[in-house]
């Protein structure tokens, strides 16, 4: 009887750590989304997201000298970038989750007047986002949003970072 354990216990392990990737990937995806385009952004994907995941990094708000500090820290943590990479994240955090960027909206639930605070979105996207929601009762994720929309993912990204589907 020992050895059929001794068999399954390696296989029993195996299927944990390939259920618990499958779940992290998916989140990480999700918050792929919330890092707008631009020089930085792979860098920030790649070499931010070994010790945790980017929630950490997506709902930070910082000015110049605060991510430069922080950037720092995580230098001093272990984090792998080579020197030229540090002033190109640095612009591109300072530039998407700056002190002054607002906190990300669920739009599914947000007034009209918090997604007129949302960078790159006009009053006009607005109206359609609030129109269609109220055709199909929400949006699930951000796909389903863009298509709802008829937008190219270029000009959907550039506000689309900021826009979160539940709480
Ligand atoms: C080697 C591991 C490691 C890597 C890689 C890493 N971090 Fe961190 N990070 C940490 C740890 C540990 C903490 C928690 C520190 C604490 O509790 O204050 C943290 C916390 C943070 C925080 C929250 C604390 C704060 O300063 O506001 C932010 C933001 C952050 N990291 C950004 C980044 C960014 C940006 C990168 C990529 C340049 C990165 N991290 C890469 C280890 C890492």
């Amino acid at each position: 009887m020992h050895y059929r354990l001794v068999l399954l216990l390696p296989l029993l392990a195996m299927t944990v750590v390939a259920g618990s990737a499958q779940i992290r990937s998916g989140s990480d995806e999700a918050l792929a989304e919330m890092l707008p385009p631009g020089p930085g952004r792979e860098t920030v994907k790649e070499s931010c997201t070994t010790c945790h995941n980017l929630k950490i990094i997506v709902t930070a708000r910082k000015n110049r000298a605060e991510w430069d500090q922080c950037i720092n820290d995580m230098i001093q943590r272990g984090t792998a970038l080579f020197p030229e990479e540090i002033e190109p994240i640095s612009a591109y955090l300072v530039k998407a989750f700056g002190a002054d960027v607002p906190a990300a909206v669920n739009v599914n639930t947000a007034r009209r007047e918090e997604l007129q605070k949302v960078p790159n979105l006009n009053a006009e996207v607005v109206a359609r986002i609030i129109e269609e929601r109220s055709k199909s009762g929400g949006f699930e994720k951000a796909e389903d949003l863009r298509q709802a929309l008829k937008m190219e993912k270029e000009n959907f990204e550039k506000f689309a970072y900021l826009l979160k589907y539940s709480n």
